[in-house]
């Protein structure tokens, strides 16, 4: 009798920032004029839940109106992707969005990146399973600073003979919005030089969150239920983890608001009142009303992320819509 062995996924971790890297840079980050902290403070193990929350929302309308294109223009889509790609999927998270395409854009192996592979061992076990024919590596990696497979995952990649397989990276979520237009044009040459390093007819499948009327788009970010809020003052129970520090959540206020002039959302925490904020070897005062920035969102008009994706080196980019116009799925071609 043939022994069926379970398929397991192969896990590479590269080097995660040592905690004292971590608390420089939030010490650097409260000692500017107006102070902020970086948008992946928001997620803990409770900042995840919380943002998965969000997502359930009725004011939070990406996430769904994504997954409406998606599952709308799937199948024109994988007329622009090559079959046998290999996946490569940024913030892949719990692994969902990139499953439920698999069977149109067939790919021939699922590369998920998250910044730690402890998110991914789960999910990719459980998907794993149900895919025992697909190759899957799951990438430990901050893909904010730098993106590139490096040599071990180029190595799994060689060993199945997938190294010139075109290469499919996916980026939904409209996460390329954490970025300002400078680091989205840095994050997006490297992805289209991961690209051109697989076979040729690879690209970029990457949802992005388009501007529209402030009275739709400040709800998303400040919901009835008080969710973001939630998402956000979060960060400050993870920062006094990481820091030692003793931010008290309720004394401070949840800001949510649209930027137009910058085309952006904009979270902030607001203090409430006075406050001296101690952490082993250091404290700040903060002023009532005074905003520690804590995230931005960027929101782009099509033609503009189209000049973006051309600036990257990508050929013209196609794109798909929801019937509102109000998110985009953009391919572009390596
Ligand atoms: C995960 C970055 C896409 O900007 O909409 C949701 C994060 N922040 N509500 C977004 C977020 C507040 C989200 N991204």
């Amino acid at each position: 009798m043939k022994q069926q062995t379970a398929p397991t996924p192969r896990f590479v971790q590269h080097e995660l920032p040592a905690a004292s890297a971590v608390r420089a840079e939030l010490l650097a980050g409260l000692r500017e004029t107006p102070p902020r902290m970086a948008p992946k403070f928001l997620y803990d193990a409770l900042g995840s839940r919380l943002f998965d929350a969000i997502t359930e929302l009725p004011e939070y309308y990406p996430t769904r109106t994504e997954a409406a294109i998606l599952e709308r223009h799937g199948a024109d889509m994988a007329r622009q992707v090559p079959a046998g790609a290999v996946m490569i999927d940024l913030g892949a998270g719990s692994c969902a969005k990139a499953a439920r395409l698999f069977p149109v854009l067939q790919p021939s192996a699922y590369v998920p990146v998250d910044i730690s592979v402890d998110y991914l061992r789960d999910t990719l076990a459980v998907l794993q399973q149900r895919h025992p024919d697909l190759p899957m590596l799951g990438l430990g990696m901050d893909f904010s600073q730098r993106f590139a497979l490096g040599a071990a995952a180029s190595q799994w990649l060689h060993d199945r003979a997938l190294a010139d397989q075109p290469r499919c990276v996916f980026y939904p979520g409209s996460s390329i919005g954490n970025f300002t237009p400078d680091e989205a044009l840095a994050l997006l040459c490297q992805a289209r030089e991961m690209c051109a390093a697989g076979g040729p007819g690879g690209g970029l499948l990457i949802g992005v969150d388009r501007v529209k009327p402030r009275e739709v788009l400040e709800p998303a970010y400040d919901d009835a239920l008080g969710v973001t809020a939630a998402f956000n003052r979060n960060l400050l129970l993870h920062v006094n983890r990481l820091l030692g520090s003793d931010f008290s959540p309720a004394a401070w206020q949840h800001v949510g608001l649209f930027n137009a002039e910058l085309s952006r959302i904009e979270m902030h925490l607001q203090a409430l009142g006075p406050q001296t904020v101690r952490w082993p070897g250091g404290e700040r005062h903060f002023a009532a009303g005074e905003r520690l920035h804590t995230e931005n969102s960027y929101k782009w008009e099509p033609h503009d992320f189209q000049g973006l994706l051309q600036e990257a080196g990508f050929d013209k980019a196609r794109h798909w819509t929801d019937d509102r116009a109000w998110f985009s799925v953009f391919w572009a071609a390596a």
